[in-house]
């Protein structure tokens, strides 16, 4: 970690009583799953729109169904790390809300009991075709090469993800201003806050007067507006925070 922690954020945090989490790639990066916009990022060299807009699984179904057979198997063998595990142990302290832009499960492996996915699970698949939940289940395991497989309609399954171009899980929105509006904390961890809607969400605390805490080992947007900014991985952060919080006299 480099940055010093914030004494008033920390004092923050040990006396609040409900916690919103706005987590993005960075905090999985330290489990082994790359982030997309970093040097050795997803996005690195490919147009993210052929792999992930519902054009680009239209003109080649394959090629995107590969791609997501291998994030998933690279996801399967991945365990939450101390970020993770820290989010699901202030529940002990303080009701936790974690809104999430990542599709990896990893924040209810480690045991966070309230997750909003925001883009969807990829550990999920579901009929491509709007409004038809006959294919819902779990991603299979299919050999190489095969064609992508179709669900009991006829139409292709696909990736539970929110794709570019697609709307948010319906209510979902809703469900994280909600959490929002009751929090007396934001935190927003290895989010580069460059995409939105997620991106707003720290922005609307910020405008209704609830302090932003962001974690981050690089600069981002939210930075020059966030009421604290750490500069450092979320994996040793976050667990100093909790420490350092749970430290203080009087904490919760
Ligand atoms: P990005 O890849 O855009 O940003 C990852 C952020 O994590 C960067 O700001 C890094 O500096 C930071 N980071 C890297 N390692 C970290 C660590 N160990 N601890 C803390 N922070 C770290 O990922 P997201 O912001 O999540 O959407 O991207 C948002 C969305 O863009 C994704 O959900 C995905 C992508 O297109 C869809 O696929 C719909």
């Amino acid at each position: 970690m480099t940055g010093e922690l914030p004494g008033e954020a920390v004092r923050a945090l040990s006396r609040a009583r409900s916690l919103v989490a706005l987590t993005g790639a960075g905090v999985s990066e330290e489990s082994g799953i790359p982030t997309f916009r970093g040097g050795d990022g997803f996005w690195k060299g490919v147009r993210p729109e052929d792999l992930a807009s519902p054009e680009g699984f239209a003109r080649d179904p394959a090629m995107v169904w590969a791609w997501y057979a291998s994030r998933v198997s690279a996801i399967r063998a991945a365990r939450p790390n101390p970020a993770h595990d820290t989010l699901a142990r202030l529940e002990r302290r303080m009701r936790v809300t974690v809104v999430t832009q990542n599709v990896d499960g990893l924040h209810r492996d480690a045991g966070s009991a309230t997750v909003l996915e925001l883009h969807g699970s990829i550990r999920r698949v579901r009929c491509h075709r709007q409004g038809c939940r006959d294919g819902d289940g779990r991603f299979p395991d299919l050999p190489d090469g095969d064609d992508p497989p179709r669900c009991r309609c006829g139409e292709r399954l696909r990736p539970d993800v929110v794709w570019f171009g697609e709307m948010l899980p319906e209510g979902i929105l809703d469900a994280a201003g909600e959490a929002l509006r009751g929090a007396d904390i934001v935190l927003v961890a290895g989010t580069s806050s460059v995409v939105y809607p997620a991106a707003a969400l720290p922005l609307a605390a910020l405008e209704a007067g609830i302090p932003v805490l962001e974690v981050n080992p690089e600069e981002t947007p939210l930075t020059p507006l966030a009421t604290w900014s750490v500069r450092g991985l979320a994996g040793r952060v976050l667990p100093a925070l909790r420490e350092a919080a749970d430290a203080e006299p009087g904490a919760s």
